[in-house]
Order: structure tokens, then C-alpha cells, then sequence
């Protein structure tokens, strides 16, 4: 048995802040973000609306994608690193807006690779006969644990929200993921201000910010992520010319490169959004993914690379035929 996706969606807030509009807010320039980063403008999240508003838009038009209505939905597998609320979880504010209670719903927290994460759970759900059909959702409002003064990460982030619907299938579907952490790099990007250190989400002491060692990241994101690569064309017996598209994390256009590059896949294989989203973590993937798939570019019988590295640090991978 095994997993498919049968069914993408995505959301994307309706305000959108180009490199020129943060030229104005601090010493940076369009310039500098592009040549280091790919990014031209990311969008963000108004006052007012939540990170679990984003994942119920991009739910619902997976759940429409795939054909279903949302009471066919019996699992909820959250991958989002600034939730709603402390409890309940986000998986479970998402399954009572769209009504489809009773089944598991929990949101997973690793950072960018958060969508990895929440996938590779719900697949192991599906094939073992748990469940069905699965909801996998990543969604996050970095904006907000960002510190929209400090111009080495308010340049980097966006918001936005993705989501795939899940269903038992006799033909794969999701063919492996891969998934890794090491503790050790947990000072290279960091955000204080959980609740055990006396802040609550929302309610961020000073300088509770998201704090990143950027070269050091990236030197280790190329290293990490080329080496998953690897580990995943090998635990199945491929060659790189077996995938058809890459759809990585969009962190930063070199590192997408970076990872192309050593699958020598053109970049015309790859699905980038970095320009127009910025890095929105764990939505980054599911984002790209429905971007590919509603364009034409993704077409069914596929066979896509996902991947992403965040903070942690934590990695991983996906081979799926779609
Ligand atoms: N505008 C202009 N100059 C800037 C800016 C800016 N926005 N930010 C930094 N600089 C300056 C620095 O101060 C430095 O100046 P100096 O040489 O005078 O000291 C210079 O530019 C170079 O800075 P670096 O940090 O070395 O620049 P780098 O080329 O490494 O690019 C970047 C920085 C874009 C952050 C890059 O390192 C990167 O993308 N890293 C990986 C990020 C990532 O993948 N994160 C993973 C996921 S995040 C998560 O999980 C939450």
C-alpha cells in the first residue's frame, strides 16, 4: 500500500512588500537581496488574520482538487512552527473549521523542513492502513517572529500557507522520505521566546526574534541537502535522470542551484518561487508543488524530488511519483 497525492492547494496573503518597499524601511537594496537571494517580494500576512486562515483556504482547494469534501478527510497532519495558539493545536482548529472531527489532527514543529516532516507522518498513516485519506498541511506566519528591523532576516521571509490531500493507492504515490536532525547546529538559526522561557506565541518578549548565522546555514544547507539527494536516489536504486522536477525549499536561489546542480537537472526542472514568496518555511514546498501542478509544468505519472532544510538543524527529502 501506498500513499498519492490526489490533490494540491495553496494561499498566499493579499499584501505583497517588494525589495523597493524595504529600500525604503532600511539599509538594504533590490539589488543585494536579489543577487544573494532570488527573492524580489514576499507577501504578508495583515493584522488581524492567522496562520490557521491560510490553512483553511489552502485546504479547502486541495480538498476541491482531489475531488473530495472536507468530511472525507479523517487525519490532519500540521507542519507549522508559528501556530495559532499554544493549544489547541493547529491541526485541530483547522479540523474544526472544516468539520471533518473525530480523526487524529496534530501540528508538528521542524521549522522549514516542517512540511517534510508532516508528510512523511501522514504517509506512514496511510500505508499502514490507519487511515484513508490524509490532510497535510504547511503554513506559517514568519513575519511575526521576525524582527522587521534587522535587515540579515526581515529581507528573507514571507508568509503563506500549502496544503496535499493524501489517499491510499496500490501504486505509488510516495516512494520514500527521508528524514533527519542534528541537534548539534542548533545555534546557526534559532527563535527565542516559547513559553517555557516566559513568552507566548503572539505575545513576543523584546527581542524574541528569529536569529540566523546566514553563511553558515547556507554552507550547510548545500552539504545536507546534497547529501539526502544522494541518500534518496540511492535507498531506491535510481539515477539522477530518473526525477523530472525538483521541488525544493525556497530559502535562497543558490542553494536551489546548489542542489539542481548535483542532480544535474537543468533549472528548467525546477520549480522555483522563491522570487515571488520569499522563504515562507514549512509552506515553501507545498506552495512550489502547487504552483507546478496548477500551471501544467507537474503532470500525473511525474516523478518529483522534495526536499528542505531548516532550523535545528532539521532535513529531509520526499521521492513521490505524482
Ligand atoms: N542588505 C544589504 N547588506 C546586507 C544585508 C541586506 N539585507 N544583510 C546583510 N548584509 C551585509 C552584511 O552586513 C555583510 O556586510 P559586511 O561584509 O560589511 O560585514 C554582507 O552583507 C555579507 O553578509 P553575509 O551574511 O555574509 O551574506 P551572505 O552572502 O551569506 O547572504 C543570506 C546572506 C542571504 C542570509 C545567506 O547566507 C542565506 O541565504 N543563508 C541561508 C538561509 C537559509 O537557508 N535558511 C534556512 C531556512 S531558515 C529557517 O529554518 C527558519
Amino acid at each position: 500500500m501506498f500513499s498519492r497525492i490526489i490533490g494540491t492547494g495553496s494561499y498566499l496573503p493579499d499584501i505583497v512588500v517588494t525589495n523597493f518597499d524595504l529600500e525604503q524601511r532600511m539599509d538594504t537594496s533590490d539589488i543585494w537581496i536579489r543577487e544573494r537571494t532570488g527573492i524580489e517580494r514576499r507577501h504578508i500576512l495583515p493584522e488581524g488574520q492567522s496562520n490557521v486562515d491560510m490553512a483553511e483556504h489552502a485546504s479547502r482547494a486541495a480538498i476541491a482538487a482531489a475531488g473530495l469534501t472536507p468530511r472525507d478527510i479523517e487525519m490532519i497532519s500540521y507542519g507549522t512552527t508559528t501556530p495559532d495558539l499554544i493549544f489547541p493545536n493547529a491541526g485541530v482548529l483547522l479540523q474544526d473549521r472544516l468539520g471533518c472531527h473525530g480523526g487524529p489532527a496534530f501540528a508538528l514543529e521542524a521549522a522549514c523542513s516542517g512540511f517534510i516532516y508532516a508528510l512523511a507522518v501522514a504517509d506512514k498513516f496511510v500505508r499502514t492502513g490507519s487511515v484513508r485519506r490524509a490532510l497535510v498541511v504547511g503554513s506559517e506566519v514568519l513575519s511575526r517572529i521576525v524582527d522587521q528591523n534587522d535587515r540579515s532576516t526581515a529581507i528573507l521571509f514571507g508568509d503563506g500557507a500549502g496544503a496535499v490531500v493524501l489517499e491510499a493507492s496500490e501504486q505509488p504515490g510516495i516512494i520514500s522520505t527521508h528524514l533527519h536532525a542534528d541537534g548539534s547546529y542548533k545555534h546557526l538559526m534559532y527563535c527565542t521566546g516559547g513559553p517555557s522561557h516566559g513568552a507566548a506565541p503572539g505575545a513576543m518578549a523584546a527581542g524574541d526574534f528569529v536569529r540566523m548565522a546566514g553563511s553558515e546555514v547556507f554552507k550547510l544547507a548545500v552539504t545536507l541537502l546534497g547529501r539526502v539527494v544522494d541518500e534518496t536516489l540511492a535507498a531506491n536504486g535510481l539515477q539522477k535522470a530518473a526525477i523530472d522536477w525538483l521541488v525544493p525549499h525556497q530559502a535562497n536561489m543558490r542553494i536551489i542551484q546548489a542542489v539542481a546542480k548535483k542532480l544535474s537537472l537543468p533549472m528548467a526542472r525546477v520549480i522555483v518561487t522563491v522570487q515571488d514568496h520569499g522563504n515562507t518555511s514549512t509552506a515553501s514546498v507545498p506552495l512550489a508543488l502547487d504552483v507546478g501542478v496548477r500551471d501544467g509544468r507537474i503532470k500525473r505519472g511525474d516523478m518529483l524530488l522534495l526536499e528542505a532544510l531548516g532550523g535545528g538543524v532539521t532535513w529531509g527529502s520526499a521521492l513521490l511519483r505524482y
